[in-house]
């Protein structure tokens, strides 16, 4: 019988550093066995449990597109006291680490196919965001779908992460991209100011319009009222939410809200779905 807890293995192929504070870093993974990458098909806004050997397993979302058959990616953010993320940034490209997934609902992409798409994202979580954009972007799909806006907004500048797809996406026709951060610096010409500010000022059409929001809780929180008043309805506003989790696959009850399993029934949710909840997340 195959036993659910058990990882692939696969080894670090590369690690890109994302931010100025250098705690933010995005690892390349190749599975060490092509059967394993063969079964490992997931959707944008899924995510998996990655396991270093003695330490232990955190959930971390997919941040590849699942047009890339390759590679599955992940950014993750090191936490002075996280067990798993501090042990991974220890970690150098060739070391093996275990893979186990993909787990979770991901966003509808078919039903958002012939839609305009509004993209907000804050800080590292723009992960499974970015899984979404390359996703769309990529010339099998583009035609899926219709106008495509990213807000983006970090900190500071130096706490954007993904600079050269944010500038490979800033060269193309078909995407707009708007960037923001809360304090700029003597290089920023850019936007400043908080996403729930920016997307006031943009006044984005709602029209055939879907809203994926992923961001810390606050932004996330300060972020829904405007698309509302845009006219963006609560079913048509997805998010991700970032419970604790222990499983991953509905068995152990650790991350539950309600009667939803974050990890099975979510982590993407619409804001109706949310409202339906008790708030306890
Ligand atoms: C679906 C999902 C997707 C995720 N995607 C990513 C991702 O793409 N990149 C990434 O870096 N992280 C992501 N996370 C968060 C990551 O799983 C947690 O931060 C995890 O605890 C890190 O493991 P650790 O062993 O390093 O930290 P731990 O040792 O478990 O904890 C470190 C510290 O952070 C606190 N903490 C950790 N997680 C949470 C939480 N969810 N809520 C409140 N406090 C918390 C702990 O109490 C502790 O103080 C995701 C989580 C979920 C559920
Ligand atoms: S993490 Fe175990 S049930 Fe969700």
């Amino acid at each position: 019988m195959n036993n659910p807890y058990l990882p692939m293995s696969v080894t670090i192929k590369k690690i890109t550093i994302e931010n100025e504070d250098r705690d933010i870093k995005t690892f390349d993974l190749g599975f060490n066995d092509k059967k394993d990458a063969d079964k490992f098909k997931y959707t944008c806004g899924q995510f998996a449990e990655i396991s270093i050997l003695g330490t232990g397993e955190a959930p971390i979302g997919i941040a590849s597109s699942p047009m890339d058959k390759e590679l599955v990616q992940f950014t993750v953010k090191k936490y002075s006291t996280g067990v798993v993320t501090s042990a991974l940034h220890n970690l150098c490209p060739g070391d093996m680490i275990g893979i186990r997934g993909p787990y979770g609902n991901g966003f509808p992409m078919n039903d958002f196919e012939g839609s305009n798409l509004v993209i907000v994202g804050g800080g590292f979580a723009l992960t499974t965001l970015r899984s979404l954009t390359e996703y769309i972007l990529h010339e099998k799909n583009r035609a899926r779908f219709k106008d495509i806006t990213v807000l983006y907004g970090a900190r500071s500048p130096g706490e954007l992460i993904y600079k050269s797809e944010l500038k490979q996406w800033d060269q193309r026709e078909d995407i707009n991209i708007h960037l923001t951060v809360d304090k700029g610096d003597e290089k920023w010409k850019g936007r400043v100011g908080l996403v729930p500010n920016v997307l006031k000022e943009l006044a984005l059409s709602s029209k055939d319009g879907v809203a994926l929001v992923c961001g810390p809780f606050i932004m996330v929180k300060y972020t829904i009222p405007p698309l509302l008043d845009l006219g963006f309805s609560p079913e048509r506003i997805f998010t991700s939410l970032e419970m604790r989790m222990k499983c991953g696959i509905g068995k152990c009850g650790r991350c539950n809200i309600g009667s939803k399993y974050v990890c099975k029934d979510g982590p993407v949710f619409t804001y109706k779905e949310l409202q339906e909840l008790p708030n306890e997340y």
